[in-house]
């Protein structure tokens, strides 16, 4: 897709008209350059109530002696927001055929820039297929590129221009995660993700990726990692994203947990539904999108990134249930289901994290599916040890329509997390209750103090669970299936805005 922003009346091929519930005509400063008989389709069809404008519906008129005009529905006029605008984009975008061709202009009426932009942010980020995997289709729909007009006024069009600017870089970001969460397990493994990540880096100067291989790992004593990986052929590594590195002073710290596939392990899943397996490094994805959200916008500050990868199988040289095994932070830690490997890997992530100077950390894992039992496909889970920072995310999140709800961080969790008989921690509750608070409370035992002083103050962090968010959210229209990319947006405001 191209879009481009333009202040001459012509409409160039199909009309796309958003429209505000109630709205009977057209109103006069938005018929410029329209057509006598396309005006006169459009009101026909307004007055008449033959199209109400609801939010998310389109209306296709085509074959008319002018051109083809979708109708876009914005909703009641009072309560519209950029995110209702985001949402009629993206239905328009997904009700695009072949008979609209490849051309469209776009007059909206009376709408403000921000919610102009946010409407083409839809139509981009709508703009996704995975099709990497299909054989060519000559009658392909999807395969030429869109141009886009969006029609403005010469005052709205520089602020419009740098808007749509801004977030075609974030959809960059949000479809590159997308990108290597839909991508098979046979194809994207440990060290695949980190070779993407090296090959991506060089076309940026201010970005650095480096890689700590197995060995390296071993080395350095990253238990959590190894223990998680040493039973796949395809061994783990850990990812590091360096942005704007040689600048001084605290910097944001985002930390993934990329299993490639979990089978679970040596305590195996049941088979019905384990290829969504291969979503489980959606947050490293996030932690991957988000850096190139940050580099095609420009940004200026410093951010770093870490992605724990790994395959989780079951060999003769996996991972047992009851083993014991030590990480980074020199914590032991009681393995008493190898399935619970999310919070193995993040372990050494979390740690690893302190030698940057964070302002705060932030964690993003596909990680409990008691999380999906507690807020479904509608609500990343989020924790905190500091409640202003949560309610900063929580807010970001807000802002780009992209809901992570809090959920509590509690003493008990901790205990019941560090209650081992023969470690310094459990990687399983005592019970299934409380499975994603659990989860958390055990992240947070490897979460560094500032300096890693043992008497100082604990780093600002927040988790991030993405289990039910980064796929089969049916409700989320920016997506139509598979992974969604979820929280590239949110990072991306934060770290810039928030
Ligand atoms: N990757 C899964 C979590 C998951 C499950 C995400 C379903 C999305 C959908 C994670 O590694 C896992 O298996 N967690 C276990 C933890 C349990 C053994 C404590 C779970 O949620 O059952
Ligand atoms: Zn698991
Ligand atoms: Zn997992």
């Amino acid at each position: 897709m191209e879009m481009t922003v333009s202040v001459n009346d012509n409409i160039n091929g199909t009309l796309i008209l958003p429209i505000v519930e109630g709205t009977e005509s057209i109103p006069e400063d938005c018929e410029r350059g329209l057509p006598q008989s396309m005006k006169a389709q459009i009101n026909k069809v307004l007055g008449g109530g033959d199209f109400k404008a609801k939010a998310k519906t389109t209306l296709s008129l085509v074959g008319g002696e002018d051109g083809n005009i979708i109708l876009s529905g914005l909703g009641k006029g009072d309560a519209i927001t950029v995110h209702d605008y985001r949402k009629a984009g993206a239905a328009v975008f997904a009700n695009i055929k072949k008979i609209h061709g490849n051309d469209f202009t776009v007059r909206f009426m009376d709408a403000g820039v921000a919610h102009m932009a946010a409407f083409a942010e839809g139509m981009m980020l709508r703009d996704y297929s995975y099709d990497n995997y299909k054989m060519k289709d000559d009658d392909n729909e999807e395969d030429s590129t869109k141009q886009i007009r969006l029609a403005c006024s010469e005052k709205e069009a520089g602020e419009l221009t740098s808007l749509v600017e801004k977030y075609r870089g974030i959809a960059k970001g949000v479809h590159l995660s997308r990108d290597l969460g839909n991508c098979p397990p046979n194809d994207m493994y440990p060290e695949e993700f980190a070779d993407r990540a090296w090959e991506w880096a060089k076309q940026y100067d201010n970005v650095e990726v480096s890689i700590i291989n197995y060995d390296q790992a071993l080395k350095a004593g990253m238990g959590g990692l190894v223990a998680v990986g040493k039973g796949s052929s395809r061994k783990p590594c850990m990812v590091i994203f360096e942005m704007n590195k040689d600048i001084k002073g605290k910097c944001p710290v985002l930390v993934g947990k990329g299993i490639t596939f979990d089978t679970g392990g040596i305590s195996l899943k049941p088979g019905a539904n384990m290829d969504e397996m291969k979503y489980d490094m959606g947050g490293s994805a996030t932690v991957f999108g988000t850096m190139e959200a940050l580099a095609q916008t420009g940004h200026k500050g410093k951010v770093v990134g870490i992605t724990c990868m790994a395959e989780n199988m079951p060999a003769a040289n996996a991972t047992r249930p009851g083993d014991v095994i030590k990480g980074l932070s020199g914590k032991t830690i009681e393995i008493l289901n190898t399935d619970a490997e999310g919070r193995l890997v993040l372990s050494d992530g979390l740690w690893k994290a302190g030698e940057f100077n964070p302002e705060y950390i932030v964690d993003f894992a596909t990680l409990t599916g008691a999380c999906v039992v507690a807020l479904g496909h509608e609500a990343t889970g989020l924790w905190s040890n500091n409640d202003g920072f949560r309610s900063r995310i929580h807010d970001a999140g807000n802002a780009v329509d992209e809901l992570a709800w809090p959920m509590p961080l509690l003493p008990a969790f901790e205990k019941e997390m560090t209650d081992s008989k023969i470690a310094d921690t459990r990687n399983l509750g005592a019970g299934r209750w409380g499975g994603a608070n659990t989860a958390a409370a055990f992240l947070k035992q490897f979460v560094p103090n500032v300096d890693y002083d043992k008497d100082g103050e604990q780093i600002t962090w927040a988790h991030m669970d993405i289990a039910g968010t980064y796929w089969g959210a049916k409700t989320n229209n920016m997506v139509k299936n598979g992974a969604t990319g979820v929280h590239v947006r949110t990072m991306h405001h934060l770290i810039t805005q928030g």
